[in-house]
């Protein structure tokens, strides 16, 4: 199994349940609220870590019990938090989550994740030097990806990116990365001046872009740019809130394998991850994963 290395957020989520969104201006009751652990990087990172791989994180908390109760379940997982920095006189990052019907919207504030810098990624390299995969989202800054994506370009080390949140992204950046796992529209904000669709992109980058497209499972192009499709497994829902995360995790945490199979592994993995509340309620023991395929 790799050792994967995620340089990534960390936030508290602040969920409310409710039987349907409120229009702007509206209010509506909820039924329930909850803390959960979450940030795209920790649950990417837990995600990777319950499917068996070992794994460490780069990543910034403010120092507050948000960020200390974060660190602690990080390491109750089995996660290396040595280069997690506590930065004072900011909050750990939150995300205030809406949940009904099993979908979900999203407020991040950033908060402590965007006070990590190009030093810290500079500071862990020994890290990099240990992984054999790196994966990285866009809830920290722009410049602590390109320096991570550098680092493990130097080193020869494959480099996911899940851009997400969605933002164009410099050409050197792209030329970096080994694999792009976007959702349809995260592509669409990524490539935004793109003729064709979503079918002529992948196409353009064969093996190099893995899309998402939640019920409709995931697709790629192969080597001879060939469009290859995975279909979603089906599940009871009962929130999608960390399915991404848990298909890039479960991608880490298996890379080394041909894309397809890395594929339908993680399809599998990300369905089991929504039959749970919270982003990593649900997400699957390498194990429990087996048995799911089994079925
Ligand atoms: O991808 C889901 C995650 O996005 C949540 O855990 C929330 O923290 C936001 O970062």
């Amino acid at each position: 199994m790799n050792s994967v290395l995620v340089i990534g957020s960390i936030n508290m989520d602040l969920v409310v349940e409710t039987g349907r969104f409120p229009a702007p201006g509206e209010t509506v009751l909820g039924q329930r609220f909850s803390t959960f652990p979450g940030g795209k990087g920790a649950n990417q990172a837990v995600a990777a870590r319950r499917l068996g791989a070992q794994v460490a994180i780069i990543a910034c908390v403010g120092n507050d019990a948000f960020g200390l109760e974060l660190i602690e379940q990080l390491k109750a997982e089995g996660i290396d938090t040595r280069h997690v920095r506590i930065a004072e006189h900011i909050s750990t990052g939150v995300a205030a989550i809406t949940v009904s019907q099993a979908e979900n919207a999203i407020v991040v504030v950033a908060g402590a994740n965007h006070a990590l810098t190009p030093e810290d990624v500079v500071a862990a390299e020994a890290a990099f030097v240990a992984a054999d995969v790196v994966l990285c989202q866009l809830e920290i800054p722009l410049a602590v990806v390109a320096a991570a994506a550098g680092l493990a370009a130097r080193l020869g080390k494959p480099f996911l990116l899940n851009p997400a949140p969605a933002m164009a992204l410099p050409q050197t950046l792209l030329d970096q990365l080994t694999l792009l796992t976007p959702n349809e529209h995260e592509l669409s904000l990524v490539f935004p001046c793109n003729e064709g669709g979503w079918q002529a992109l992948l196409g353009k980058y064969p093996q190099r872009v893995l899309m998402t497209r939640g019920a409709d499972g995931a697709w790629f192009a192969d080597t001879t740019g060939q469009l290859r499709h995975q279909a979603a497994f089906a599940v009871t829902a009962v929130d999608t809130t960390g399915a991404g995360d848990t298909f890039n995790g479960a991608l880490a945490a298996f890379w080394g394998q041909d894309l397809a199979q890395l594929t339908r592994l993680a399809c599998a993995a990300s369905a089991l991850s929504i039959t749970r509340a919270g982003a990593q309620g649900g997400m699957p023991t390498h194990q429990d994963l087996q048995a799911f395929l089994e079925r």
